[in-house]
């Protein structure tokens, strides 16, 4: 549902905004950076130590709906009788890496509906609750982290450049 929809507000998005040439003399470098710090990142000896924490959070905290493997629920693409769609897996087989980080962020933070609204696009389903009166905006990070840490290197360049974007 999520991807849908992001992909509607997206094309919205890029029509507003046509990518004329100076957009794309700027993005070519940031992909780069981007690319280069990636490199970087993957040397570092720190990189694991959030995603450590953040494995904890999400053993405790999603595994119920999103698997202990972050498989997701079975069907996840299938919506259930009530209207809602089940979780996505947060792996490389799902579409989390797709989504910047301010989007992650907010969908875990307050929950599917409010983020759509935020993003203004009103739905009236959601499966995924907020957790802003659960986990501070700090552990919401480093559980995203940790997804993030099983993702491969080509899907974790993806999303940073996306969220670099966004
Ligand atoms: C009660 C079940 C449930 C729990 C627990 C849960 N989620 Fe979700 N989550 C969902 C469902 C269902 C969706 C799909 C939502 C939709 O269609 O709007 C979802 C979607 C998401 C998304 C949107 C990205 C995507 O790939 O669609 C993120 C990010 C997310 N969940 C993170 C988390 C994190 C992090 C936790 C633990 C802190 C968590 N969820 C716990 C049910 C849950």
């Amino acid at each position: 549902m999520l991807s849908v929809m992001l992909q509607r507000v997206r094309t919205t998005i890029t029509r507003r905004v046509a990518p004329g040439p100076a957009l794309a003399l700027v993005s070519l470098p940031a992909f780069c950076f981007a690319t280069a710090l990636g490199l970087a990142e993957t040397g570092s000896a720190n990189a694991a130590e959030p995603a450590k924490a953040g494995e904890a959070l999400y053993q405790a905290h999603c595994t119920a709906c999103h698997g202990e493997t972050l498989e997701g629920e079975k069907e996840w693409q299938t919506p259930k009788d009530d209207g809602t769609l089940p979780a996505p897996p947060h792996d490389d087989s799902g579409h989390t890496w797709h989504h910047p980080d301010n989007i992650l962020f907010d969908y875990t933070k307050l929950g599917g509906k409010e983020a759509m609204r935020r993003l203004g696009v009103a739905i009236d389903l959601s499966g995924m609750p907020g957790f802003g009166g659960v986990l501070s905006d700090e552990e919401i990070w480093s559980v995203l982290d940790y997804i993030k840490s099983t993702w491969s290197g080509r899907n974790r360049d993806y999303q940073r450049d996306r969220s670099r974007k966004n």
